[in-house]
C-alpha cells in the first residue's frame, strides 16, 4: 500500500505516468466514470480548504465513488482530544482512501504509519502540499508543453508557502530549470530548502525583492498569498500582506507567453484586472487539479481502466 506525503514519493517516471493518466481523463472522462464504483474517499480536513477538499470530492464523484469526511477539527472528535492515529484507525473501517489536511507538519505522516488505507497529504502546516504540486506540474506541462528548460519566478510568501516548498522540490529534478525567488527579506525561502534542495542539487537560483526587476525574464510566474494563518502577530501580516500586487502595468513588462499560476486562494496579490489576460491561467489550474486527483486516486487504489 502506498501513501503520498511528499512530491518526491513518486519518481520522475511515476509523476509522468500520473500526469499522462490525468491528461487521458481530461480527454476521455466517460471512460473513467465508473472506475471507482463502490469505493469511498474520506476527506479529513483539520484546517480550512475550498479547492483541495472539494476537488478531491469532485474527483471521487467523477470516478463513480462516494465521499465522507469532516471539514474542520471543531466538527470532529479531535475537539474532544482524539489523536490523529486513533482517528485514522476508525476511518480505515469506513473508507478505502483518505486525504488529510492538518495544521501540524507531519500529521499525515503519523496517520500513514498506522493506517489501513492509503493516506494522501492534502497540506501539512507550512511543510508540503504534494497534490497542489501535481496540479502545478500538470498545468505547466499542459500549457507550456514541458517541465524542463524553464525560468520560473516564485513570488510572495516563500517562507510559509507550502505549495512553493513542494513545487521547488519537484522541479529540481528536471533539466535546466532556473528559479527566481521574489520575496521581502522576512519571507525568504527557508534555509533548509536553499541548502538541502537547491544547493544539494547544484541548482541555479537567485533571490530578489522587486518583481518589476525580473518579470521580463520569466517563462512562469507563480504568485502566492501571504499566509496570514502562519504569522505570530497581526502587525507583521498587515505590514507585508500587500507587498506584491500583480497588475496590468507589471504584466506589460512580462514576455507575451509568460504564464501566471497561483495555487489560490488569492487575496490582493493579483489584481482582478489581470484575470482576463490570456496569460493568467490560475483558474484553468483549478480544473487540472480535479483531473490530477482523479489520476492519483486511481493510482493509489491500483485501479486500472
Ligand atoms: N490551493 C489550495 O490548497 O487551496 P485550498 O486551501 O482552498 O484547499
Amino acid at each position: 500500500m502506498r501513501h503520498l506525503m511528499s512530491p518526491l514519493d513518486f519518481s520522475v517516471e511515476e509523476v509522468a505516468k500520473v500526469l499522462d493518466l490525468a491528461s487521458d481523463i481530461e480527454k476521455n472522462p466517460a471512460k473513467y466514470a465508473h472506475a471507482c464504483d463502490g469505493k469511498v474517499l474520506a476527506t479529513l480536513f483539520y484546517e480550512p480548504s475550498t479547492r483541495t477538499r472539494l476537488s478531491f470530492e469532485s474527483a471521487m464523484i467523477h470516478l463513480g465513488g462516494q465521499v465522507l469526511g469532516f471539514s474542520s477539527a471543531a466538527s470532529s472528535s479531535a475537539s474532544k482530544g482524539e489523536s490523529v492515529s486513533d482517528t485514522i484507525r476508525m476511518i480505515s473501517c469506513y473508507a478505502d482512501i483518505c486525504a488529510m489536511r492538518h495544521p501540524k507538519e507531519g500529521a499525515p505522516m503519523v496517520a500513514s504509519a498506522v493506517s489501513g488505507i492509503p493516506v494522501i497529504n492534502a497540506g501539512d502546516g507550512g511543510h508540503q502540499h504534494p497534490t497542489q504540486t501535481l496540479t502545478d506540474l500538470m498545468t505547466i506541462r499542459s500549457l507550456k508543453g514541458r517541465l524542463d528548460h524553464i525560468t520560473i519566478g516564485l513570488c510572495g510568501d516563500l517562507k510559509f508557502g507550502r505549495t512553493v516548498h513542494s513545487l521547488v522540490k519537484a522541479l529540481v529534478r528536471y533539466e535546466n530549470v532556473r528559479f527566481v525567488f521574489i520575496s521581502p527579506e522576512e519571507l525568504r525561502i527557508p534555509s533548509y530548502i536553499r541548502e538541502e534542495v537547491l544547493d544539494a542539487n547544484g541548482q541555479e537560483y537567485k533571490e530578489v525583492e522587486r518583481l518589476e526587476d525580473v518579470i521580463g525574464e520569466l517563462d512562469l510566474l507563480y504568485m502566492t498569498r501571504v499566509q496570514k494563518e502562519r504569522f505570530f502577530n497581526e502587525e507583521d501580516y498587515v505590514r507585508l500582506k500587500d507587498f506584491y500586487i500583480l497588475n496590468k502595468e507589471k504584466m506589460d513588462l512580462a514576455k507575451p507567453d509568460m504564464l501566471v499560476l497561483h495555487p489560490l486562494p488569492r487575496v490582493n496579490e493579483i489584481s482582478v484586472e489581470v484575470d482576463n489576460d490570456p496569460r493568467a491561467v490560475y483558474f484553468k489550474q483549478v480544473q487540472y487539479g480535479v483531473y490530477v486527483r482523479m489520476a492519483l486516486i486511481l493510482t493509489l487504489l491500483e485501479v486500472n481502466v
